[in-house]
């Protein structure tokens, strides 16, 4: 029987005719859209005299030693798991961002390397000894912050998400970037270690008008941000370390403020200065950046939350299916009001809906992973996800989200996103209008 045959097959027979192949023919080449075990996809294929029970040439001389990498890398087959920007929305390699490849993860937490960037002013290199924070305005006592001062006070974990008011930005008009890491790569999710900003402020003292906080960061751009009081006395942290190790200067080493379920623009990278206030300050990116202009002309003042959303990581256009029969097809999904309760998954462009399979640990205000395991014959499928939360919200469509807020926006675009898979696997961005 040929590996054609069995990849073809659609009938009863054909699962009893894809073992018997398997079984005969482990190593055999890849074809387009075969499902028969123990092929590779891509890359070198395998030599028969090299497959188990027999022993491969890796098996026969040493491998390198623990001296040789005293900080880890991914295997060198990894190699095109990486951030990547779009040439168009790089205005200088400063002012710019790059994108998370979630269509080559999985689980929850982003890898340190892999969490998208987005600066004003390039990533400044702080010496954390020389590093300070200071906390002053209406407060009973001014005080200067070292890095050692702060990590002698009371810690914790949590994950969060932080995503960008500007994720999936470019698709508030119709569906243009080819890519979930282009049109949803704004967001990554990490476990932070910090002091909760409420202890520092404390420590300070707040005076009975203190209604808001200036919160300012130590780059060329100085960027900064007012943040009302009540949510920094809530669950703001002041964090130091990423995933276990120090924030990656480009996270803003040696200190960043979290902000957990708010647009990503107020967590202040390099954090260096508070200043508690009675009013806002109007900064410039809560002014002419990071509000939302509706349809009608005027413009939103302050959307800090960031709503529930969700898409499909594979399949996804940098990630089409390969083969035939049992798929997973994955996602991620995520609510700044609270937890992640169900997603729902459509293969047919929403004709039917099916609850996907949530796995791995869910926190609020973070990024859970959904999952839908899978059969597909080639057929043309339109899938898309829907997040619901906490608070009862489900993930609307992009044309009821247009409803309410016209297209004039960039940010805060959290509609249901679209994939065209066709009959050879190739997958594409598109709408359903
Ligand atoms: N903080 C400072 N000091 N400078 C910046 O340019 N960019 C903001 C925010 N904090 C920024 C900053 C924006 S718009 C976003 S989306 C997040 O940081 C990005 O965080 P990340 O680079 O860790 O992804
Ligand atoms: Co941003």
């Amino acid at each position: 029987m040929s590996e054609e045959k069995t990849n073809s097959g659609n009938g009863a027979g054909s699962r009893r005719q894809f073992l018997k192949a398997a079984g005969l023919t482990g190593a055999a080449a890849a074809a387009g859209g075969s499902a028969a075990l123990g092929q590779t996809l891509t890359g070198v294929q395998p030599k028969a005299e090299e497959l188990p029970p027999n022993v491969p040439d890796w098996s026969r001389y040493l491998g390198e030693g623990v001296a040789d990498r005293p900080y880890g890398k991914p295997s060198k087959f990894e190699a095109n798991v990486i951030r990547r920007d779009v040439e168009w929305l790089t205005a200088s390699r400063q002012s710019s961002v790059n994108f998370t490849p979630w269509h080559q993860l999985d689980g929850i937490l982003t890898p340190n390397g892999l969490c998208f960037e987005r600066h004003h002013g390039g990533a400044p290199d702080v010496d954390p000894d020389a590093h300070r924070l200071m906390i002053h305005g209406l407060v009973d006592r001014q005080l200067m912050f070292s890095m050692s001062d702060i990590m002698r006070m009371p810690r914790v974990n949590r994950v969060h998400f932080l995503e960008c008011a500007a994720n999936s930005g470019m698709e508030w008009r119709g569906p243009q970037l080819n890519g979930c890491q282009f049109t949803h790569g704004m967001i990554h999710n990490v476990m932070y270690t910090g002091v909760p900003l409420k202890v520092l402020l404390n420590e300070a003292g707040l005076k009975p008008n203190a209604k808001w906080l200036l919160v300012e960061g130590g780059d060329a751009s100085g960027m900064n941000r007012s943040l009302p009081l009540e949510k920094a006395l809530d669950d703001c942290l002041v964090a130091f370390k990423m995933n276990g190790e120090a924030l990656r200067p480009e996270q803003g080493y040696p200190l960043r403020l979290v902000v957990p379920g708010w647009e990503g623009n107020i967590w202040v990278k390099w954090l260096r200065r508070i200043e508690v206030g009675d009013m806002p300050w109007l900064a410039r990116e809560e002014t002419s950046k990071y509000t939302d202009l509706m349809a009608d002309g005027r413009a939103r003042r302050y959307t800090f939350f960031m709503d529930a959303k969700s898409v499909i990581t594979n399949p996804s256009p940098q990630a089409p299916l390969k083969h035939r029969g049992r798929n997973v097809l994955t996602g991620i999904a995520w609510s700044g009001r609270g937890a992640v309760t169900r997603v729902d998954v459509t293969l047919d462009g929403g004709k039917s809906w099916q609850e996907a399979r949530i796995d791995g640990p869910i926190f609020e205000r973070s990024v859970s992973r959904f999952y839908v395991d899978f059969d597909w014959q080639g057929e043309e499928l339109l899938i898309q996800s829907r997040c619901h939360d906490s608070t009862g919200y489900l993930q609307p469509t992009k044309s009821e989200l247009r409803k309410f807020r016209g297209v004039n926006s960039i940010y805060h675009n959290n509609g249901i996103q679209t994939w065209l898979v066709r009959a050879n696997g190739e997958t594409e961005n598109v709408e359903i209008t």
